[in-house]
């Protein structure tokens, strides 16, 4: 589908996309890089990436992958330097990398819980401490006048609670708290914005094919408010918050779903 945002609303800028290989993640990494932006993705499966980066330049966008777990502070920090160092600022961060499995509360091992805490929450707030010193106003390769945005990729599931995933529930209840605490002290101190999206159930994800029980899928498309959506509503979401379109946005978490979350039993 055709952007209704004008081509170069964010020319000069640079992005680093975690989780940006796929799904959700490598539709915003396009869509920034087809609106002007550089980009940088970061994920695990390096075969992933270099297919990603291989689609990006064929749409004629910069870009690199850097091959890297959230999970771990050295790639956070190898990540984030290599941007700069590629791209020579920093401008955007998306936290898309996300880890989720249904399985019930009682069979879930304190060490699965803690995994997807640490790639959802942990992951997230240490790429933001990482990328902090460049995003700030006056950070290195920046303009001196203006900060960036952080993008954290939220869910709805925890607005209420959601079967078999107590540990994504938590952890994206938690990410929504930190985008909060952030646009806070860094919009105040460093005028970086800092927003999530909550993507309902989008099509053609690891969340709907990992999470979505077939019969569950058919159950969304026949009602009016739990249709689908496309990566590219996300993607559109991401370019609104990231760009000058949404310049006095901040600490919001902007909910992505064709009004699913309204209605009861939800996806
Ligand atoms: C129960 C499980 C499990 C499962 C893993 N574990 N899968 N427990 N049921 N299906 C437990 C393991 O037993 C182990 O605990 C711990 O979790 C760590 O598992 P590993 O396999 O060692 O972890 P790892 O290889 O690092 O893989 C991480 C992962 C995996 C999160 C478990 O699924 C992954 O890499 N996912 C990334 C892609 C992904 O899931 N994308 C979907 C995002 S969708 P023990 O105690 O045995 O050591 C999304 C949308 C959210 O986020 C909103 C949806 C509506």
């Amino acid at each position: 589908m055709e952007s209704p945002f004008k081509a170069d609303i964010l020319k000069g800028k640079v992005a680093l996309v975690t989780g940006g290989g796929s799904g959700i993640g490598y539709e915003i990494s396009l869509q920034l890089g087809k609106h002007g932006a550089s980009v940088a993705i970061m994920g695990r499966r390096k075969h992933v990436l270099d297919s990603a980066v291989a689609a990006l330049h064929s749409h004629g966008i910069p870009a690199i992958g850097l091959h890297g777990d959230v999970r771990k502070e050295d790639d956070a920090a190898r990540t984030v330097e290599s941007t700069f160092k590629h791209f020579g600022r920093l401008d955007i961060l998306v936290n898309a990398a996300a880890g989720n499995f249904l399985v019930p509360a009682e069979d879930l091992s304190p060490n699965g819980f803690r995994t997807v805490i640490d790639i959802d929450t942990i992951g997230t707030f240490r790429m933001c401490r990482e990328a902090l010193k460049y995003l700030k106003k006056g950070g290195p390769g920046k303009d001196p006048s203006t900060g960036g945005a952080i993008i954290n990729i939220s869910a709805i599931l925890q607005f209420g609670a959601s079967w078999y995933q107590i540990h994504a529930s938590a952890a994206k209840a938690a990410v929504d708290s930190i985008t909060r605490s952030l646009a806070l002290e860094w919009g105040e101190d460093h005028d970086i914005r800092v927003n999530g999206i909550a993507p309902g159930a989008i099509e053609d994800t690891a969340g709907v094919v990992k999470l979505a029980p077939e019969e569950m899928i058919s159950k969304v498309k026949q009602k009016p408010l739990s249709k689908f959506g496309e990566k590219w509503d996300i993607a559109m979401a991401a370019l609104y918050l990231a760009s000058e379109a949404g310049k006095f946005v901040n600490g919001t978490n902007l909910v992505v779903d064709g009004g699913q979350w309204l209605s009861k039993p939800r996806f």
